[in-house]
This record gives C-alpha cells, structure tokens and sequence, in this order.
C-alpha cells in the first residue's frame, strides 16, 4: 500500500493542529460524499473504481489490439485529456523503450497539447508514408489546440492509407451526445468511447480517456484499476481520520497554507515520474487556484534540480513545502563497480546500489531542507507499478477534492481557463457560434 508521512511537517504547525482538523474534514468528505458541495455535478470520478466493469474494460483492451499493427500511435488531447495517459505511460515504460515500438506496443506520441507550428510540422515529417494510429480526447469536443492537430493529422493518414482504412485507425474519446467530435465522428463512423457527463477532464485518468492509450501503451489497466479500488478503501469515508491519508494529507496542506506556506513542491527522485508531476499541477491548480486563494503548485525533479533551484528551495523565500514521492524499492538492480586505482575516489561506494545513493540523496535533502524552514511530506509507493500508480493517483484526486472544500472553493470548475480563450479568439475573429 502507499503510505504517507507527515512527520517531518511539523515546525510551523503542530501535530494537535494537524488533529484538529478532523471535524473539518469530516465536513468536507460528507459534502464529498452526499453531493451537497460545491461542484456535485462533476462527482462521477469518486466512484469510477467501483463503476469501471469488465466489460468496459474488455472494449477497451479490444481496441487497444487494433493498434498492435501500427508503429506509433499519436494521442490527442491537452489538459486532463492527456496528463494522465502521459503521466502513467511514462512512470510504467522502461525509459528507453517509450522511443520504438517494443513487444508489441506502438509508441505513444502526443499532439493538441500546444500550438506550436514547429512541432506539430516535424511531426507529419516523422508520420509522412506511415500507418499510424489517433486517438483523438476532447470532452468538450471543441478545444482548439487538439481540434487544430486532428485536422492535421488525419489529412496526413488519409494520405498515407487511404479514406477507407484510416477511419479503422482513429478513436473519438468525447461527450456521449454533444460537441463538434462527437458529430464528425458519428459522421466519419469512427470507433468511439463517451467520457461520463460527472466526470472533469482533470479527474478522468481512470475513464477512456487514460485507459484506452495506456493499454496501447502495454501497460495493464487491469492492475491498475485494481490499484484504485484498493486505495479507494484505504480512503473511504468512513475511516477515522487518524487512517485516512487522503484526509491528512489535505488537513496538513491546508494547514501549512495558513501558516503563510502558499507553494507546494510535488518532487521525486525518478524521472519517470516527471510527468506525475505534471498530472498534479494541473489536478491541484485547476482545482484550488481560484477566487485570489490557493497554494501555487510546483514540481521538480530531484536529484537534477538540486543542482539548480535546490539554491532557491534551500535558502529563498520561506514560502514553500515539500511533499515528495518516495519510491521504496526499484525495478532493476545496479551497483557502482570497484576500480583498482579509484582515481575518481568513489571507491568508498563501491559495491552499494545506486538506488541506495538515491536514497542517501533523499534523506539528506530533507534533512536539509526540514533545516532550511521547508516542511517536508512524504509519499511512499512500495515499487512503480500500475497497481500502485493506480493507488497514488486516484489518493491524489480524493484529497484534492477534500483540499478544495477545506478552501471553500469549488474544486470542479476552472472558470479562469476561458480567459485566454476569449482573448484569443478575439484576435482570431472566430465567427460566434
Ligand atoms: O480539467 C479540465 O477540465 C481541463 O484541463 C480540460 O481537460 C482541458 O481543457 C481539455 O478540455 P477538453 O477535453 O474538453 O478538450
């Protein structure tokens, strides 16, 4: 099981702080659970671990199959449409096998996350001739920048194989009924898979939406799910407070917030986990930053950016904490060799596992840091697995949920996004609808 460590919190605020939490969070997590917060009608997430059947499943690994043919599969999507998927794909792949195909599983690319010209270009140079399948997300159906990559793209497969069997290789992850992909891809006859109307974009890692890609992936969803619904007793309602680290963790956040500690920094000391970093930036930002409140989320990769913002985290405002994800075990075993003459002294690490180091580096840091006026969490997943990073991901969208009514805001929504929206489209003279 992951499990949390708040100890090193302390400092600022107390343990008995931590504690008095608890009739507050209970609120939170009844309004959570009876549907009378801010936001109910964006709850379906809550109980997908429970909802998610096999036969979902089932379609869902079928279709997958269809895309063992192709080299690459390009998934479409920004925002929760594609954190997730890169979130998981890049923990669980062993990191130089996210560059080819390997054992039967295209490579994932990604598009619709940005507008750049440049990349979008050199990716049609990169298909040009190829099969390849899309897998195109859009709940709303109508965001530009995956609107724009998809008219791109499926320009260039048609090109490539023809009108015909293109249709085969494209996937339309949208609303059941309405948006304009819902339409052109009953019109176009693609395969389709409908993102529940309860369901945010940021909290659907565990609809169609991830799962679809991340079974292209080869990664199995099945352990994964099996991973959420474990945690989701782990973090039930009715646990007591003491227990429930999904409660804790938002109690804790919460509290070092008001004791003035407005940035919270999500590290690992794993590069695979760069993009979970990612994923809960936008989980935690779009769901708390709102109405002039909220801790600025931030990530960093350990030890890399001990070598860069490790000075400002150190030594700069005191503003910040720090909940790092802490992996107990590693999938592969290397140590550091002898060398007879030992010119470049490491002989004193000679037969210790790298990872050992990595812990070594971990340890000091938060020492240091806990020194340096940074309150220290910890999150500890036994290895990186689907089955743990299901637990980790779906403990993160319960206590970001529980983080947002402890705010008293509504964790749901995300009205300031459509600012730049309308700016833009302003500029573009977009025809109004
Ligand atoms: O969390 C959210 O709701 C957003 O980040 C959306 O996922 C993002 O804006 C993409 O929207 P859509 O899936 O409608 O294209």
């Amino acid at each position: 099981m992951i499990s949390l460590n708040i100890n090193h919190a302390f400092g600022e605020i107390t343990q008995s702080q931590i504690e008095a939490y608890e009739p507050l969070v209970k609120k939170a997590m009844e309004m959570l659970h009876q549907g009378t917060g801010k936001g109910s009608d964006f709850l379906g997430w809550l109980k997908l671990p429970a909802k998610v059947v096999e036969y979902e499943i089932n379609e869902i690994i079928d279709t997958a199959d269809r895309f063992k043919s192709c080299e690459t599969v390009v998934v479409i999507g920004i925002g929760g449409s594609y954190l997730g998927t890169k979130a998981v794909v890049e923990a669980l792949t062993p990191n130089f096998d996210l560059l080819q195909k390997v054992r039967n599983c295209p490579k994932l690319l990604f598009a619709g996350h940005h507008l750049s010209e440049d990349y979008l270009a050199e990716l049609c140079e990169h298909l040009t001739g190829k099969k390849f399948g899309v897998i195109n997300i859009s709940k709303s159906g109508t965001t530009t920048e995956p609107a724009i990559a998809f008219r791109v793209l499926n320009k260039l497969l048609k090109k490539n194989i023809g009108s015909k069997e293109a249709k085969e290789f494209i996937v339309a992850i949208t609303d059941k009924s309405s948006g304009a992909l819902r339409a052109l891809a009953e019109k176009e006859g693609y395969k389709t898979f409908a993102i529940p109307d309860n369901v945010g974009g940021r909290f659907s890692v565990f609809t169609p939406c991830g799962l679809l890609p991340i079974a292209i992936a080869g990664i199995d969803i099945v352990e994964m799910m099996s991973g959420v619904l474990t945690i989701g007793y782990m973090i039930d309602r009715h646990l007591p407070f003491t227990h429930n680290i999904a409660s804790r963790y938002a109690a804790t956040r919460h509290a070092l917030y008001t004791a003035g500690k407005k940035i919270e920094i999500l590290a690992n000391y794993h590069p695979k986990l760069h993009y979970v970093g990612e994923w809960w930036k936008q989980l935690y930002g779009e769901s708390e930053g709102k109405e002039g409140k909220g801790i600025f989320p931030a990530s960093v990769d350990f030890t890399t950016d001990l070598h860069s913002l490790g000075q400002w985290i150190q030594e700069g405002e005191r503003t910040i904490f720090e909940t790092v994800i802490s992996i107990k075990e590693p999938s592969k075993l290397l140590k550091v060799p002898r060398e007879k003459d030992d010119l470049d002294g490491l002989n004193y690490l000679a037969g210790k596992r790298i990872d050992f180091i990595n812990k070594m580096a971990e340890q000091g840091t938060r020492i240091a840091h806990v020194e340096g006026g940074v309150p220290n969490i910890q999150i500890t997943l036994p290895k990186l697995n689907p089955f743990y990073i299901g637990q980790l991901l779906f403990f993160f969208e319960k206590a970001c949920a529980l983080s947002g009514y402890l705010l008293d805001v509504n964790p749901f929504d995300q009205p300031g996004v459509e600012a730049y929206k309308k700016k833009m489209f302003a500029l573009l003279n977009k025809p109004s609808s």
